[in-house]
Formats: C-alpha cells, structure tokens, sequence
C-alpha cells in the first residue's frame, strides 16, 4: 500500500528519489521521507506528513548529496500519519535506515522482546520494528547487513518490501520481498529500486521482479545478487524488458489523470482487443484460455475473486459466462473468500481480476484455491506483477498504466477481456452459435468508436454536475448487466467526491430503500433498452412518483424514459451484454465533475491508495 524507492549510482539520489516518489504517489499520499548517505559519510533522512511536495520544501535547505538513498510514500496502517511515522525509519544508533511496503504481523511480540534488550521506540509503526531488529542481529551475531535481513526476515511474520541501507557500507542497498512487489532497475553502472517499474522506466527498460522469499544484494560497480532468504543460493537473475513509455506516466495536458484515463479509453480499448478478435469476427484468440482449454471444458464451476472496481467487473463476468457458456459463476469478495471456509475442487476455475495484480486480498484467495486443486488464472493489468506471476495462466487486459486511484480504464478493459474470454470459452463448448458470437464480437470492435461519440455529451454532462453538485446522497438504479453498472458509478462517485451513493438494483429498491427517496435523493438510473427495459421503466415511475428527481441513461432514440426523467443521457446501441462499457462512461464524467466541482482531490482521494497491498 505504499510505495519504495532506492537508487545507487552515480547520480545525485535525492532527484531520483523525489522523481519516483512522485510516481508512485498513488499507492499512498499520508507521508513520505527520504534517507540519503552523503559523500562525507552521514546518514542524512528527511520525512514529511503529507504529500511528496511538503517534503521537497521541507528538504529544500537541506544537505541533499548523496549517491544512494532509498525513499517511501506511505499509506498508513500502524500509526496516524504524522513525521515520526514516516518512514525511512532508522535504528537505534542512527546507523541503518530501512523504508517498509507491507504489515508486520508479529510486531508487537518483536517488540517486546527487543524493549527487553534494552531497545528504544520512536514510532508507532510496526516498521520501526524491522529496522531496530535488524541492527540487533548485526550486533549480536557480528554479521553483514545481508546476512542480518536474512534472519530478521525469517523472524518477521506478515508482508513485506524492504530496502535498507547502512551508514557503514555506502556502497550497497539490500531489499527483500515477501508478499509486497520490489522492482529492481538495472542501468549502466547503476541500479533503481521500486514498488513498481513506473519510477524505473525512464532511467532503463531492464527490470528484475523479485520474487517472495527472495533478498538483491545491490553492490554499486558489482553485479546484482539475488538469494533465497532460506539458502545461500544465488537465484537465476531474469531480466525483462519494459514494453511501457514514459508518456504514459504523464496527464498529457489534461487536469487530472482519471481525465486522461477516462478519455483514453477508445484507444486502450483497442490495444486490449487488438489481435485478439480474428479479421472476420468469427473467432477470438486468447492463448492464456486455448492452451488450457481442458480446464475450462472441465469447469464445475468458474469462481471470480476481486475487490472494488474489479469486483464489479467480475459480477459482469458472471452474466458473461453463464449467458455464453452456461457454467455457474461465483462471485467472490478476495477478503471474504480467503477468511471463509470455501467448497474448492480440483474441476474449479478460479479467475482473480485485479487491475494491480497487487491487492493482497485477491493474491491470497487465489493461493487459497490453487492449494485446493483449482486451476487459477489472472485477468490484471500491471504486466509481471504478483497475481500473474502466481497464477496458473491469465490474459493482460493492456489498458497501460492506470495512475488515477479512481479505476476507469480498467474497468472496461476488464469487462472487455471478460466479454472475449466468455466468447471463446462459449465457442469451445459449442454454448454460443457463431452467428452470436459473430454479432458480439464485431459489437466488441465497434466499442472504441461508440466511446468517442458518448464523448460528445461531455458538455452536457459537465453542466449536469453542476445541478447534482450538492446532493448529499445519491442512488444509482440498474438491473441485469447494469446492476453492476449502478454499484460502479456509486463507488465513483463516493470515493472522489465524498458524497454517499448507493448502487442497488432497481426493482429491490421497493423492499425498503425506496423510503429514502424525496426531492433531495437523485437517482441515476440505468435504463437502456435490453430485456428487463419495461421493467426498468416501472422503477423509475416508482421513484417519479415519490418526487425524486431522476437522472436516466437511456439507448439513442428513446422517447420513453424521455418523458419522465428530469435527465436523460443516450448513449449507443449495442449487443446488451457490452452495454456496461458504454453506460460506464457518463457515470464516470458525472462522477468526475462532481468531485472537480466539489474542490476534491480526484486523483488522490483522501484514505485511499491505489493498490492495496495489506489486508
Ligand atoms: O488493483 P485491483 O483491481 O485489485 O484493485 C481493487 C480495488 O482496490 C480498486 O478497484 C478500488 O476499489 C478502486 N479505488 C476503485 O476505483
């Protein structure tokens, strides 16, 4: 949940670190501090609450030489966030300075029994335990900092990315992973360390993901070490080429970068169907499916794991394959699935959906069911993160980075996979005739166009933000495919402009939460024209009648809904089973006007990060 940097070369470390901590703001905003060895040997750390700017203030008149240093962004877990909570934390002789991504879950036992040596606590963090730990081992055991993190790692229980360096050995950094990404970028004569490549790419494209368990050794002018945390085995180094650009890091001229993501979509929507959909339409092509095509003829049952945004992709995902594949679908909360006592076999398919491919809930449910036998596969975004790497196969939505904690793009890049992947599986178990498959798929390559003429309503729906700005509460209705669709716009909303919003089907609105609607409770209703629509149109009679104030999305050229809704935006026809990925695009510009007009911080919301790494 928060984010690391380091960096040993021959650059000055502070501007790197700063560079990176700035990147990787989204995965926590609450602090962030930097430790740097400088040329005449001092361990020099700077923190800050808040964001990396009010620590580039605070750091201005500072000795900022140095070339090594690590850096942190924090999202705090243990402990308000304040200065001293901040990492890098350091130990008790000032020698050793450490930055943490993860939870320590045995803390407090570690703790104890170093308050008993004589050890002294700054912070409330579970952090600070790693660092002091550390130092003890070393002192005690008259070891290297290598082989210290070595046994403190095997004493630490819980997740963890670290990076450490010491005062005495200004010539090296060691990081370990358990649980928590670490990226190590390998350049000419020098190295970068991070959550994520994203502070890395525009020094190399050569990475190096560790794996859990593992420790680098990164000796500056030396050649990366990598060991296993239970052996003194080097590991095989595998480095892999970056396909990602640094223009894909910036807002490129827009205000906010859930803007740029939520305008982007015609053009990610294309690279994720690209080469997946053959020329005529009639087939699709995914390896990840193909290649295992056994398990999925075989599955009992396929179980979808996933958290927020996803999760409502994933309940799309479940009228997609029971629609074309007449398989039954559970739909899975990651957090509640790995703490529950689930019913997993071997002829179960597993598929964890996560944008990430970080959130250490959905990790967790899928090593939960791959220990039971199922066949687990990924549908994420963050190329060589955690979930791909330990899932059975998967399939890349390729949506490029999606920087704005607010999920957008991934979402339909998600729907979309999903949509392809129940095509094909659909196809193989002859569940889907080809004229239908045929329709959706060449439904599926209009979407991108479809998407840039809902684009043209953005004035529209500007304007309508301005009306809605101060509701206090909002519901948003929708049935069938668009019952996740209401669950969506609702946490959009929510989560960037702070104000309540409750997704709920439409027609169970009358077994009570109807009793919340007057004048000053909107609706945004999904109301396109598929097979529930007359449905659909009764509810929002129900709302009208009660005098609240409707906002509808409605199918080009409906005259219906017209009539009785305050508001109405059309968007396209298409096959019913996409709609969600053009009624998703109003919600999320209302969404986003909302907030904008409401002065938030839509790109980082307050209590939130990006990806969440801890439970
Ligand atoms: O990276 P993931 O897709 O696994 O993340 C899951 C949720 O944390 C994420 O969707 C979150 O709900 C977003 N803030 C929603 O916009």
């Amino acid at each position: 949940m928060c984010g690391i940097v380091g960096y040993i070369g021959n650059r000055r470390a502070y501007d790197i670190l700063i560079q990176g901590l700035h990147r990787l703001e989204y995965r926590g905003y609450d602090s962030s501090g930097v430790a740097m060895i400088s040329e005449t040997g001092e361990l020099n750390i700077y923190k800050s609450k808040g964001k990396v700017e009010a620590l580039e203030r605070y750091a201005v008149d500072k000795d900022l030489g140095g070339n090594i240093g690590i850096a942190h962004t924090r999202w705090a877990t243990h402990g308000e966030p304040n200065d001293i909570n901040a990492h890098p934390h350091y130990s008790q002789s000032g020698r050793i300075a450490l930055v943490h991504n993860g939870t320590i879950e045995n803390y407090s036992v570690l703790k104890e029994a170093l308050i008993q040596q004589g050890y002294k606590f700054v912070s409330q963090t579970d952090t600070e335990v790693a660092v002091q730990l550390i130092e003890y081992i070393m002192t005690t055991n008259n070891c290297s900092l290598f082989d210290a993190v070595k046994e403190a790692a095997k004493r630490i229980v819980g997740a963890y990315a670290i990076a450490v360096v010491d005062r005495e050995n200004p010539g090296q950094i060691i990081a370990a992973r358990q649980s928590s990404p670490l990226v190590i970028g390998v350049g000419e004569g020098e190295y970068f360390l991070a959550s994520d490549a994203t502070p890395i790419i525009e020094y190399t494209n050569k990475v190096v993901y560790l794996n859990d368990g593992e420790i680098a050794v990164i000796n500056r002018d030396e050649e990366l070490k990598v060991y296993h945390i239970n052996g003194a085995d080097q590991s095989k180094i595998e480095i892999t080429e970056l396909q990602m650009s640094i223009e894909q890091l910036e807002k490129g001229g827009y205000p906010h970068f859930m803007l740029k993501e939520i305008f982007e979509q015609p053009r990610t929507l294309a690279d994720c169907i690209s080469g997946r959909i053959t020329a005529d339409g009639k087939s699709i092509v995914l390896a990840g499916v193909t290649d295992h095509k056994e398990r999925f003829l075989n599955a009992g049952r396929i179980i979808i794991v996933a958290c927020g945004t996803s999760w409502h992709a994933a309940l799309i995902g479940k009228h997609l394959f029971e629609d074309f594949c007449r398989i039954p679908v559970a739909v899975e909360y990651a957090s509640e699935f790995r703490y529950s006592n689930p019913v997993v076999t071997d002829k179960d398919v597993l598929i964890a959906l996560s944008q990430s491919g970080e959130t250490a809930d959905t990790l967790a449910a899928l090593e939960l069911a791959k220990s039971k036998g199922a066949f687990v596969f990924g549908i994420c975004n963050v190329i060589g993160s955690s979930i791909p790497r330990a899932t059975h196969s998967g399939c890349y939505i390729h949506v490029g980075p999606e920087i704005g904690v607010a999920s957008t793009k991934a979402f339909t890049g998600q729907v979309t996979v999903l949509a392809m992947m129940a095509l094909l599986i659909g196809q193989m178990k002859g569940t889907v005739d080809a004229e239908t498959l045929e329709t959706v798929a060449n439904d599926i390559r209009r979407v991108p166009t479809l998407i840039k003429e809902i684009f043209k309503l953005n004035d529209k729906i500007e304007d309508l933000a301005k009306i809605f700005t101060y509701a206090h509460n909002f519901l948003y209705l929708g049935r069938g495919y668009n019952f996740p669709s209401a669950l969506e716009g609702a946490l959009k909303l929510k989560e960037i402009s702070y104000i309540h919003a409750e997704g709920y089907p439409a027609a169970e609105m009358k077994h009570g939460t109807i009793a919340l609607i007057d004048n000053d409770m909107p609706s945004v209703v999904i109301a396109i024209k598929d097979h529930v629509y007359d449905k659909t149109v009764n509810n929002i009679q129900q709302v009208k009648a009660r005098g609240g104030k409707v906002v509808a999305i409605v199918t080009e050229g409906d005259t219906v809904v017209k009539e009785m809704a305050d508001y109405v935006i059309e968007v396209p026809q298409i096959s019913e089973c996409l709609t969600p990925l053009l009624t998703a695009i109003p919600l999320q510009l209302l969404a986003y006007y909302i907030a904008v007009n409401k002065g938030r911080n839509v790109d980082q919301p307050r209590n939130l990060a990006k990806s969440v790494t801890v439970e």
